[in-house]
């Protein structure tokens, strides 16, 4: 697979970040398993600076958010919170779900992410309370960690190898 065809696969693998796709279409190619794809573009972020890996975690949408409500979500990330029923919230989660955001942003100054597809909306809650005590260090690296699983579910979505 050439690089430019590689780029128009995969560049949405990562949320609103095809330079992710960019920076491992000469070091891989599209035809490769997806364990391997997946870990050339972990590496990827990984060896990025600090400010990009902040603006990649930024790039994310509040989970049940106005985004959501206003059907601006990214094709993956609707499919991926109406597979964890987000779009289907009683009102009260609806709030709960907002208290969250808001709380979690401004401790963090970043959204919480989270690998949600095919996740319940109890566990979601539970583990959005749980991660807002922890520190700024730990969720900016649990952050990465949880879009790297979104981007490997999102491979095996696309029927790479
Ligand atoms: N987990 C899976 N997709 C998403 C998303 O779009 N936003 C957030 N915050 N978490 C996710």
């Amino acid at each position: 697979m050439k690089e430019n065809e590689f780029i128009a696969r995969f560049g949405r693998i990562y949320e609103h970040s095809p330079w992710v796709a960019e920076k491992a279409a000469p070091l891989v190619d599209g035809s490769a398993d997806v364990d391997v794809i997946a870990r050339v573009m972990e590496d990827c972020v990984d060896n990025a600076s600090r400010e990009r890996r902040l603006a990649l975690i930024r790039a994310h949408p509040d989970l049940a958010g106005q985004a959501a409500v206003a059907g601006e979500l990214t094709v993956d990330s609707e499919t991926e919170q109406s597979s964890a029923g987000l779009d289907q919230c009683s009102p009260e989660e609806y709030v709960r779900f907002q208290a969250l955001n808001e709380a979690y942003r401004g401790k963090f100054g970043f959204p919480f992410v989270m690998a949600v597809r095919n996740k319940s909306r109890t566990e979601i809650l539970a583990a959005f309370e749980s991660r807002l005590e922890n520190d700024y260090d730990a969720e900016f690296e649990t952050a990465l960690l949880e879009i790297h699983k979104i981007a490997r579910l999102r491979l095996v979505a696309l029927g790479a190898n």
